[in-house]
């Protein structure tokens, strides 16, 4: 699937919008439209009920070592600073930037890619920030312009190796038989000159605000950048005002905020998205069992609601990739299709956080280079650098009355990169008869009903006859259980194709032949197949389709 195409019916469809828009946008911001609403809403009502209000705690589930309890929590987005310090996003939560003198731009050092090439006796490494599928034609472009050449020219350009991140080339380089700076044969992604970039330096991701009237620097505050903290720092209330006992899990979906370098692949990276994050915390002595759990059973959500199981991949992390609190992580990753063949985006995480977090927020910010022990870091005068709260987040086992610190395992899901996964999924291009019988290309989004926007759509085969009052009073019925559409304009082909592209299961056609039998015509989006129903029995028979 090509995704223009998608990202155009989303803008066409009302999916999605860049935010601000009239304004010329505003990158890295995206608003959902009508539709899009109702998909991310969908996405995020069957993750709460799936993981949280129709979890059975009273059984054990397939994988797991024993019955668990779930629960949910609704966080403030700003918290008290100190939160950030203890937890390591006020130190750690970087990425590098290069900064580019001639260009003024701006980059992620990780995201610049490039590729060495020779021509006129000179060897440069050429640069690009094009999107996969643009990248090859770039460097192209690129390479000619500055070594002066026209179109007909491409054969005088010696290319070496593959295209690979700039952050992966080593320092210097042999050239012409001398040791040389790498950076001064770098050609930016902008840039027509060689040497521009600085070197990288490390960017904090977190949105800086100012809380109370005064605006100064001591009022300082950060929008959160994950979901999980206020999870951490509200343990033991929820301890203490329910009956929870360890295993147990806290859910939470809500806004984060990331100050992204570079913002990319339409709403994948953005700079405020949602989170579904679920930590859930259990006996160290069953950590590892719990992780493998929650690995497989977030995996099974995913091709549950319809992600093809070829493109989703789990991706266990090497040991030099986890961040900075994690024990182990693995990463359900989909094949989207804005990235090169046999690559893949993450959507959602599984972390083994150990007992980090509930450790940090005692006793203070903890040293994450000397795992696995994780020690406190001290100040010269032997006190924790960032102190926790000094409150007690231990746990008492009530029936054998042990005391520990519980370890937590983390799946945390992107809501916006879920809603982009499943909207590339469902995207098809297919044919299906008009209203004289003759095939006519449509596209189609194959949504699972559970996620479709809109679940059925009423016409009237045309304006007169009783016909749109039976279909008025049939999506009346409907509206008190689902998202319904009643649409009376136009040929009812055109009719069809409008609720393909938005991806409902159901069509309900009130005809001549209502009027005699009282039966309406209700067709399935993906297998087209039409049936007759009482217009008594519909919504009921729709009903029961979508569960
Ligand atoms: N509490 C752990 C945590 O936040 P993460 O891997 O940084 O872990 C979890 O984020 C999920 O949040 C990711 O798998 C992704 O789906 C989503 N996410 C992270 N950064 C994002 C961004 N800039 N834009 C959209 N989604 C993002």
């Amino acid at each position: 699937m090509e995704m223009d195409k998608l990202v155009s019916l989303c803008k066409r469809r009302g999916f999605l919008f860049q935010s601000s828009e009239i304004y010329g946008g505003l990158n890295g911001f995206w608003d959902y439209g009508p539709l899009g609403v109702e998909l991310k809403r969908n996405l995020k009502e069957a993750w709460w009920r799936d993981m949280v209000t129709a979890h059975d705690d009273l059984a054990t589930p397939a994988g797991a070592p024993e019955p668990y309890e779930m629960t949910g929590l609704d966080c403030s987005i700003i918290m008290h600073p100190q939160v950030w310090k203890v937890s390591g996003h006020f130190d750690l939560f970087c990425d590098f930037m290069v900064d580019c003198r001639e260009s003024k731009k701006r980059y992620r050092h990780d995201q610049v890619r490039g590729r060495w090439v020779t021509a006129k006796g000179q060897k440069i490494f050429v640069c690009t920030t094009a999107e996969a599928d643009q990248e090859d034609a770039d460097l192209q472009q690129r390479a000619l312009k500055f070594f002066n050449y026209r179109g007909k020219d491409v054969d005088q350009l010696k290319w070496e190796g593959d295209t690979i991140s700039l952050d992966t080339l080593p320092k210097t380089i042999q050239l012409d038989g001398a040791e040389k700076k790498t950076a001064e044969q770098v050609l930016a992604p902008d840039a027509k000159t060689l040497f521009t970039l600085t070197d990288p330096r490390e960017f904090n991701l977190m949105f800086k605000t100012i809380v109370g009237a005064m605006g100064t620097e001591e009022d300082a505050a950060f929008l959160r950048p994950e979901t999980a903290q206020g999870i951490f720092v509200n343990f033991k209330n929820v301890l203490d005002s329910t009956r929870v006992r360890v295993p147990f899990g806290i859910a939470q979906i809500g806004k984060s905020f990331r100050n992204e370098i570079t913002p990319r692949n339409y709403t994948f990276r953005s700079r405020e998205f949602e989170q579904m994050e679920i930590e859930f915390f259990c006996h160290p002595n069953q950590s590892q069992e719990w992780y493998r759990y929650w690995r497989d059973r977030r995996v099974k959500w995913y091709t549950d609601l319809g992600l093809a199981s070829e493109r989703l991949r789990l991706r266990e992390h090497h040991q030099d990739e986890l961040s900075h609190y994690s024990v182990g992580t693995a990463d359900i990753e989909y094949a989207f299709p804005f990235l090169p063949a046999g690559e893949y985006g993450e959507l959602e995480g599984i972390a083994h956080r150990g007992d980090f977090d509930l450790r940090s927020h005692m006793e203070g910010k903890l040293d994450p280079h000397s795992k696995p022990e994780l020690k406190v870091e001290l100040n010269a005068d032997g006190k924790p650098k960032h102190r926790g709260s000094g409150k007690d987040l231990t746990y008492r086992d009530d029936l054998t009355n042990e005391r520990y610190t519980p370890n937590v395992i983390e799946p945390s899901a992107g809501a916006d990169r879920g809603v982009l996964a499943f909207l590339c999924e469902a995207y098809h291009e297919d044919e299906a008869p008009d209203e004289n019988g003759k095939l006519q290309s449509r596209v189609v989004m194959k949504f699972h009903p559970r996620l479709a926007p809109v679940k059925a759509a009423v016409f009237p085969l045309v304006k007169k006859d009783g016909m749109p009052e039976v279909a008025q009073e049939i999506y009346r019925g409907l509206k008190k259980h689902m998202v319904a559409f009643y649409d009376e304009k136009g040929a009812v082909g055109r009719r069809y194709r409008r609720q393909d592209e938005a991806g409902t299961p159901y069509c309900i056609t009130v005809d001549g032949q209502t009027l005699q039998d009282r039966t309406v015509t209700v067709r399935d989006r993906d297998s087209l197949e039409q049936w007759r129903v009482n217009v008594d029995d519909v919504v009921a028979d729709i009903r029961s389709r979508l569960e």
